[in-house]
C-alpha cells in the first residue's frame, strides 16, 4: 500500500483526501454513510455569528456536466451550531470548522466558538460578501489579508484560507492570506456560474448567479493551485472537480499537498474509497511509494 500520510505544514493528515464544506452536511449526519473513515478530515458546512435564513429554492440545478447552487449559506449561527453538534471525538474523522462573516471581526467570533466546539483546524471560506467594502473579501488581498489576520488572532489552531477561482489575481490574494498568517490554502471554492431555465425563461437559481461545482471547473482550481505553488511557499489544498485518482495525482503534481472532495459526493455518497484505491493502484504502477513526493511534479524541469 502506498504511503498516504501527508502534511498541511503542522498539521499531519491520515489520508490526503478531505470532504469539501457543504458536501457532507454537518459531517455528523454524514457519519452513518460509512465513508468518513477514508478521510484526513472533513470539513462542516460554513457557519456565521448570526444565523443565515439562506435562499429560497430553487436552491441547487445541474449545469453543463457540473453543478450549480446557490444555498446563500444557510446556517443557524455559531452558538446554536455549537449545541447542534455531537462531541466531535467521537466521530471517525478529525472535523475542521468552516468560517464565514461580513466582517473580521465576526469571522474572529466564529473562530473562537469553532475552536471551543473541538475542531481541529479552522478554514476561512472567503467567498462572501464584505459588508463594509462592497465586494467578496475572497477577490481583494487587503480584505483577504485581515480577515485572516483577525482569525490568526483569536485562535491557536491550524488556519486554512479558501480561496475564489474568480480573483482577478489568485496569486495576491495566496500572498496576503499567507502573510497575514494561515498555514494552508484551500484552492479552491465554486467559481461564478448561472443557468437559464427553458420552461420558465429564468435563471435555474433563485439567486440567479451561483456557485458551479463538480467536474467542469477542474482546470480553473488546477490552474489556480499551479500559479500559486509557483510562487509561494505555502502547502496547497488542491479543490474542484475530483472525481478519480487520477484527478487526485494531477493537483499533487501541480503543487497539491491534499485535495478536498465536493460535489462528487451526491453521486456517490462513498466516492473517498474508490478515489484511495486508484490512487494506490497508480502510485503502485508507477513505483511512488509515498503519494506526498509527487507534491510539485509537474514544476520541475
Ligand atoms: C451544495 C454545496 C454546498 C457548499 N457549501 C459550502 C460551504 O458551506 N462552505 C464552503 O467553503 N464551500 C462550500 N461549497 C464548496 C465546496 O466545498 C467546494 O469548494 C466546491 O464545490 C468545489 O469542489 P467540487 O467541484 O469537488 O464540488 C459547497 C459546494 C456545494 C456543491
Amino acid at each position: 500500500m502506498t504511503e498516504m500520510k501527508v502534511s498541511l505544514g503542522r498539521l499531519p493528515l491520515r489520508s490526503p483526501l478531505i470532504a469539501a464544506a457543504g458536501t457532507v452536511g454537518s459531517v455528523y449526519d454524514f457519519a452513518d454513510v460509512d465513508a468518513l473513515s477514508e478521510y484526513g478530515a472533513a470539513v462542516a458546512k460554513s457557519v456565521s455569528h448570526e444565523p443565515w435564513p439562506g435562499r429560497p429554492p430553487p436552491r441547487l440545478a445541474p449545469a453543463g456536466g457540473g453543478m450549480l447552487n446557490g444555498i446563500g449559506i444557510q446556517n443557524p449561527g455559531i452558538d446554536a451550531w455549537r449545541s447542534s453538534m455531537p462531541d466531535l471525538s467521537s466521530l471517525p474523522v478529525p472535523v475542521w470548522g468552516s468560517a464565514v462573516g461580513t466582517s473580521a471581526a465576526e469571522y474572529a467570533l466564529v473562530a473562537k466558538g469553532l475552536t471551543a466546539s473541538g475542531v481541529v483546524a479552522i478554514e476561512v471560506n472567503l467567498s462572501c460578501p464584505n459588508l463594509e467594502e462592497g465586494t467578496m473579501f475572497a477577490l481583494d488581498p487587503a480584505a483577504a489579508g485581515r480577515v485572516i489576520t483577525a482569525v490568526r488572532d483569536s485562535t491557536d489552531l491550524p488556519v486554512g484560507a479558501k480561496l475564489s477561482p474568480n480573483s482577478e489575481d489568485i496569486v495576491a490574494v495566496a500572498r496576503a492570506a499567507t502573510e497575514a498568517g494561515a498555514d494552508f490554502l484551500v484552492l479552491t471554492n465554486t467559481a461564478w456560474g448561472l443557468g437559464i431555465d427553458l420552461d420558465t425563461r429564468k435563471p435555474t437559481l433563485s439567486g440567479m448567479v451561483g456557485g458551479y461545482s463538480g467536474k467542469p471547473i477542474k482546470p480553473l482550481a488546477l490552474r489556480c493551485v499551479w500559479e500559486v505553488a509557483a510562487a509561494l511557499d505555502v502547502p496547497i489544498v488542491g479543490c474542484g472537480g475530483i472525481s478519480t485518482g487520477e484527478d487526485v495525482i494531477e493537483y499533487f503534481l501541480a503543487g497539491a499537498s491534499a485535495v478536498a472532495v465536493g460535489t462528487a459526493h451526491f453521486a456517490e455518497p462513498r466516492v473517498g474509497k474508490r478515489i484511495l484505491r486508484q490512487v494506490d493502484a497508480w502510485c503502485r504502477s508507477n513505483r511512488v511509494r509515498e503519494l506526498a513526493e509527487l507534491t510539485g511534479g509537474a514544476h520541475s524541469e
